[in-house]
């Protein structure tokens, strides 16, 4: 994975589900979205956030590159990000 590997911070998050490297690169090792349009995801609700990603994944929720974020992910994936996401401080 080319760009989390580019980033620093990114890289040292070694003891996180892989699939949250990807994530990463827009929202942040901690969760804190890296430009003006990314929205911060540390420490929402699990519920709420498990029901944006349906959202994107059934086109509910229209945004194009988060809409192709989340299509192929895995149930499996989505608990691990869920879990990830939702316990990191809030920001
Ligand atoms: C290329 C950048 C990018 C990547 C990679 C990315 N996102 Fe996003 N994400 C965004 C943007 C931009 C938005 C704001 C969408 C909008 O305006 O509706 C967003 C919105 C979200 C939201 C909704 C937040 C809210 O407050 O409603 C969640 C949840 C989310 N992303 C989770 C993820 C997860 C999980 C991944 C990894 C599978 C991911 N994103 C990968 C850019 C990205």
């Amino acid at each position: 994975m080319l760009v989390a590997a580019a980033d620093p911070a990114i890289a040292q998050m070694a003891d996180v589900p892989a699939i949250v490297h990807y994530c990463a690169a827009c929202h942040g090792p901690d969760g804190t979205g890296r430009d003006a349009e990314t929205p911060n995801i540390a420490g929402q609700s699990g519920i709420y956030l498990r029901r944006q990603l349906d959202a994107f994944r059934s086109g509910r929720r229209r945004h194009p590159q988060m809409q192709r974020n989340v299509e192929s992910l895995t149930g499996r994936e989505i608990d691990q990000i869920v879990t990830h996401y939702s316990l990191l401080p809030a920001r």
